[in-house]
């Protein structure tokens, strides 16, 4: 069984990622997973702690000669700013003079649930853990299923669809996504180069207001094949696992499959993607006119491209903050402020990228197995060989 888990604070040494039940014998390509962490580094809008971490994955475990051994793999992440944070965050005592506390909490933010949850004076430790740095170690093991999904021909990939007021319609395609992947320069993703200038516009405005803004980004896998997931259990639904793992990402507030929030509004002859049948030979013979559902039915993948998207609520953290209370003096007070993102949508969208590749290659190890790679390649094959003679 595929499982992963991170540790780490924010302001901490480093993060880990560990992630078991990966097959042995599946090559691991560092500066693969460099650049997917590079990627969610990016994007329009991003506070200055992006220019202090150049993130590189140091692998720890579960990796011999370039290759998975079978057994669990552990990647470490340096956070850089640790340097300066070991006096204000030290594993021992240290001197409590030099804590860094976060007098007011941030409406939006972790910061007064978390503090009450743990009873926490002050919202340091909640914070440092609630924060989204976390999602780079995610990145990392992320990169190690999309790897993972390319020897079954399954690609996993973002673009991003809104931000703030500004939005791309229609639907781009896997070839102008792929395009997107290519580039050196990530500033909002978007698949279309005007609907990119309004986005980065609307990033100024919030810029020079000390507002932030939130947005939307889709996730496409290419290659999956029909019959990940299943209907048979609620847990065991592809739609129900991928709604789960996209709406973990901190600041995600919805999630939707295919065209599901306008279906909703629809008769359903609008919605519902008939069925065709003509010999173009990928997966089956069975066609569809197009992809309002996303990929999957009856929380089985149909052999569709999977498109699924996350909304992002704005950025708590405001450099015009709103009303808090001191965590003290319980008097009315501004929330606390601390270098922050204003935008995250592109980086976002890479982090949603790994949790659905995680999803999917966990799927795909249920239902092919193997302990190795040539076995559940074999075992794919095999699968596929039932699909093409249906
Ligand atoms: C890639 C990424 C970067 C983020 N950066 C910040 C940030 O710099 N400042 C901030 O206040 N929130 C940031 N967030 C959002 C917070 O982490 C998130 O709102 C907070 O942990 C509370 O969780 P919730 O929004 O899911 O309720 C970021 C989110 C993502 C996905």
């Amino acid at each position: 069984m595929l499982r992963y888990f991170t540790a780490g604070e924010s302001h901490g040494e480093a993060l880990v990622a560990f992630i078991s039940g990966l097959p042995a014998g599946l090559k691991v390509d560092q500066s693969f997973i460099d650049r997917e962490l590079w990627r969610r580094q990016q994007g329009y809008g991003r506070g200055g702690r992006m220019k202090i971490e150049r993130d590189t994955a140091h692998i720890l475990s579960g990796v011999r000669h370039g290759m998975t051994i079978g057994s669990p793999v552990s990647v470490q992440l340096e956070n850089r700013d640790w340097k300066n944070w070991q006096e204000a965050l030290p594993v021992g005592e240290g001197d409590p003079a030099r804590h860094k506390r976060v007098a007011s909490p941030r409406p939006g933010h972790a910061d007064l649930a978390g503090a009450l949850k743990y009873n926490f004076p002050e919202a340091r430790y909640v914070l440092e853990r609630a924060s989204a740095r976390e999602s780079a170690a995610r990145v990392a093991v992320g990169a190690l299923a999309k790897s993972f999904l390319r020897e079954l021909g399954i690609e996993v990939l973002s673009h991003v669809v809104g931000v703030g007021a500004v939005s791309l319609n229609p639907q781009a395609s896997w070839e102008q996504i792929q395009n997107l992947f290519k580039r050196e320069e990530i500033l909002l993703n978007c698949v279309d180069a005007e609907i990119e200038q309004l986005m980065k516009d609307e990033v100024d405005k919030v810029l020079k207001t000390g507002d932030s803004v939130g947005g939307v980004f889709e996730v496409v896998a290419h290659g999956v094949p029909p019959g990940l997931g299943t209907y048979a259990q609620w847990d065991e639904r592809l739609d129900a696992q991928l709604a789960s793992a996209i709406m973990s990402l901190q600041a995600v507030k919805a999630v939707e499959i295919g065209s599901g929030i306008a279906a909703a509004a629809a008769p359903g002859s609008a919605v519902h993607d008939e069925i065709g049948y003509s010999v173009d030979g990928n997966f089956t013979d069975f066609t569809r006119t197009r992809n309002n559902a996303g990929g999957i039915e009856g929380g089985v993948s149909n052999g569709e491209e999977i498109r699924v998207r996350g909304y992002l609520k704005p950025i708590s953290t405001l450099r015009r903050p709103l009303q808090s209370v001191d965590f003290e003096t319980r008097q009315p007070v501004s929330a606390a402020y601390e270098r922050s993102d204003v935008c995250v949508v592109p980086a976002a969208g890479v982090a949603a990228e790994a949790m659905v590749a995680l999803t999917l290659s966990r799927c795909a190890l249920e239902k092919f197995g193997g302990d190795s790679m040539g076995e559940t390649v074999r075992n794919f094959q095999g699968y596929r060989a039932q699909l093409q003679s249906y």
